[in-house]
């Protein structure tokens, strides 16, 4: 164990972490911060995705020690002010994306970053890029809500 230091949501954190340890849990369990989601463990669904220095991360498979000294961005620090919603959270609720909502915050995390690397992707583009798995199958209004967000 040692303690660690990340900038998360903007704001100067430690954690006392195993350097191996996901950066997930460092997250979830330290910092509480449980937006961001355990979905497979496997890097493979997407639900744990944050970013870190701007990059789309699945931070099931990130080591916390590898964000050190970084900037993370999770789902709460996502938007730009508490009564302000970033672009893409905006068309999610415009669009009424969700359904059980599990993987949703991965999903927005992801799609943020696609924007911000792609500003007007096509909808091939949009399908190719964001490679998150929905169970309940949104995946019409996520590609909606990416283009509102895109306008
Ligand atoms: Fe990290 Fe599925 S929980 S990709």
């Amino acid at each position: 164990m040692a303690e660690i230091k990340l900038t998360v949501n903007g704001a100067q954190r430690v954690v006392d972490s195993d350097a191996d340890t996901p950066l997930l849990w460092a997250l979830r369990d330290d910092l509480g911060l449980v937006g961001t989601k355990f979905g497979c463990g496997a890097g493979l669904c997407g639900a744990c995705t944050v970013h870190v220095e701007g990059q789309a991360v699945r931070s099931c498979q990130f080591p916390v020690s590898d964000a050190a000294g970084k900037a993370v961005t999770t789902i709460e620090g996502l938007a730009p002010s508490a009564d302000q919603p970033h672009a893409v959270q905006a068309a999610w609720v415009a669009q009424q994306v969700p359904q059980c909502g599990y993987c949703q915050p991965g999903m927005i995390m992801a799609v943020a970053a696609l924007l911000k690397e792609t500003p007007h992707p096509t909808e091939q583009a949009i399908r190719e890029g964001i490679t998150n798995i929905c169970r309940c199958g949104t995946y019409p209004r996520v590609v909606a809500a990416v283009q509102q967000a895109a306008k």
